[in-house]
């Protein structure tokens, strides 16, 4: 099944519960939360507090991407903040096998991140042991930047293997077709969704594009 994972960054922080009830109504399957540490990433969002505080808020499974520099250091404060899912960057750690332990052993599901510039190479020894892999279609650091189509080949070559792929970053009404004829599992989206005239109208229409979609 193709999972909808609306990104909070874009939402309004102003009105958090009535957001989240909103994307639950519409059938979001997952919260993607984004969390910048201004070192990996030029930009800061949250930390393990506010994502205790979503917990709250919500059943729906916590898909907490971690753009941080050593995120083995705060595998354990995420668990117990609530996430469900842990994705880290490749690039961010030279603990690769250590950061899949942590989260592993706490349960969770754990996700690989890369960047598109990073090559699929680099995961390829790791891919067995996460649950997913997070394929990057934008530089980590900010919503609303624009797609990039390069790092579908990516999603491609790991639809041919078992594993589940999200994608990330740019995913709008108008990408959402490649993005899912590349194969992709899971589907982030932030301002795609949020910054539409009606966001529930648009998490039923990825819905709706994802049930009938046919990967080439
Ligand atoms: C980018 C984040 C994304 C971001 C997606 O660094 O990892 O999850 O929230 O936002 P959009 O969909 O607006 O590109
Ligand atoms: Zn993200």
């Amino acid at each position: 099944m193709i999972q909808i994972a609306p990104s909070l960054l874009a939402c309004d922080f102003s009105h958090l519960e009535q957001e989240i009830r909103m994307v639950e109504k519409a059938g979001a399957n997952v919260l993607h939360l984004d969390v910048m540490d201004g070192h990996f990433v030029p930009n800061i969002t949250f930390g393990p507090v506010i994502i205790e505080g979503i917990r709250k808020l919500t059943n729906l499974p916590l898909d907490v991407h971690l753009m941080i520099d050593k995120p083995e250091k705060w595998v354990n404060n995420f668990v117990i903040a609530g996430a469900d899912w842990i994705s880290f960057h490749i690039e961010a750690t030279t603990e690769v096998g250590k950061t899949i332990k942590l989260i592993k052993e706490s349960n969770k599901l754990a996700g690989i991140a890369l960047n598109p510039d990073t090559e699929l190479e680099a995961i390829i020894p790791w891919v067995k042991e996460v649950d997913f892999v997070v394929v990057m279609t934008v530089n980590p650091g900010f919503g609303g930047q624009e797609f990039i189509k390069e790092p579908l080949e990516k999603v491609r070559v790991l639809n041919q293997r078992d594993i589940r792929v999200e994608v990330d970053g740019g995913v709008k009404m108008d990408t959402l077709p490649i993005v899912l004829s590349a194969g992709a599992d899971i589907i982030v989206s932030g301002s795609g969704i949020f910054r539409t005239l009606s966001p529930s109208e648009t998490i039923k229409n990825f819905k709706e594009m994802s049930e009938n979609v046919k990967t080439l």
